[in-house]
């Protein structure tokens, strides 16, 4: 006997991404609305944004008649683990949370992937949304439905695709970034000029130091492009079987050196050191003249990044590292690569990542 469970779904993920400055009530009105028909609200942020912003959600959550409690993790990468994730699922069980309730992430790239992938386990998956306060999250982390931690081998190994009910990027919450914090998430627009925007490159080029003074012209501008960029690759392919891939530029020595520096490096350090890998590879290839590979490493070192490995770094152990990629097949490889600035190297049909020997990247490794 032969049972055949027809399961063929029709899935509607589509959601808004809204930019803008204090969207506090924007989010409440659009949750009375029922944005995600629930009515009692885990708000998980962590200890540096608790105080800055996810209190003042949590109080209107309270004013407008929800239910919500807060679950804080403590601020930084080392919170993105499986126990973490456990720690706060235990806590909203612990106040009586179950598939009645929707999760709130408050918070930056960290806050978005833990919050996004206990949503999407809790009870077997309840709504969510992202309210993104770094420029990192409002580039990459909080859009695409990428949610996933970190185990002690690397980065992200352990996640679902999981799509917010909503983004909301508050421009206005960038201004109690530390410095730092603005460059990382500057690393990953970079890589979306590099990879697809070539006016988004040459803004940058003009403006960069707009972005660290909190120019509203030029925040609003890099947070809508960045969005049009990832959008234009991610509607295309939310699985990342082919053209996704081309949002890893600058990850394959960015992840594994983010891991080997034990988190010394902050996410978009590690990637500017990776787009630095990825420029110097490419020329030899002869995807990039050397005039745009130096264009590319004049403005990460603008934007107060590095385009170099810092000596506490084991050589041997980060090309070890590279191997724990995502894009690697059959043990070997892979990279992607900027075509020039603005547009993405195809290595025939549905491929964009080109198989790159040890040997090759570990000869960049050493020169930088
Ligand atoms: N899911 C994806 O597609 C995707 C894409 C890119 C990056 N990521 C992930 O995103 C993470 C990095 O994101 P991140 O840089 O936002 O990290 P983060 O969440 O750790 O935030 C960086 C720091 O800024 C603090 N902070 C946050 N908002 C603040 C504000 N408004 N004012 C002052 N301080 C604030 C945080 O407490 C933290 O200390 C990494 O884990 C990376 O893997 C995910």
């Amino acid at each position: 006997m032969i049972f055949n469970c027809e399961l063929r779904k029709v899935v509607d993920d589509t959601y808004e991404i809204e930019i803008g400055h204090k969207l506090g009530e924007k989010l409440i009105s659009d949750l009375r609305n029922g944005l995600t028909g629930k009515n009692k609200f885990a708000v998980v942020t962590d200890s540096n944004v608790e105080g800055l912003y996810a209190r003042d959600i949590l109080a209107a959550l309270r004013e407008a008649g929800f239910r919500a409690e807060i679950f804080v993790i403590p601020a930084g990468e080392k919170s993105k683990t499986r126990a973490m994730k456990e720690f706060v699922e235990d806590a909203m069980l612990e106040k009586g949370f179950r598939r009645d309730c929707a999760v709130i992430a408050v918070g930056g790239g960290v806050v978005t992937d833990l919050a996004g992938f206990v949503a999407g386990t809790f009870g077997r998956g309840v709504p969510f949304v992202n309210y993104a306060t770094t420029l990192l999250a409002a580039a990459d982390a909080s859009v695409g439905g990428k949610t996933a931690v970190d185990t002690p081998l690397a980065t992200n190994l352990i996640g679902i695709f999981n799509q917010p009910a909503k983004v909301y990027i508050d421009i206005d919450t960038w201004s109690t970034l530390p410095r730092r914090q603005t460059a990382s998430g500057l690393a990953e627009t970079i890589k979306h000029g590099c990879l697809g925007d070539r006016e988004l490159f040459e803004y940058l080029e003009a403006n960069v130091e707009k972005v660290f003074s909190g120019d509203t012209d030029a925040c609003t501008y890099i947070a809508e492009r960045n969005c049009a960029v990832k959008y234009s690759v991610v509607m295309k392919d939310e699985r990342e079987s082919g053209l996704r891939e081309v949002l890893n530029l600058g990850h394959t020595v960015g992840r594994a050196i983010e891991t080997v520096s034990d988190y010394r490096l902050l996410h978009g350090e590690a990637v500017a050191i990776g787009l630095a890998a990825q420029a110097r590879l490419g020329e030899k290839y002869g995807y990039i003249s050397r005039e745009n590979r130096e264009r590319l490493e004049a403005l990460l070192k603008r934007a107060e990044l590095p385009c170099l490995i810092p000596d506490y770094i084991d050589r041997e152990a980060l090309v070890k590292k590279l191997y724990t990629d995502k894009k690697v097949r059959d043990g070997k490889l892979r990279f992607v690569f900027q075509n020039e600035i603005g547009a993405i190297m195809q290595f025939g049909g549905n491929s964009f990542a080109k198989p790159v020997a040890e040997n090759e990247i570990a000869e960049i490794i050493a020169q930088m």
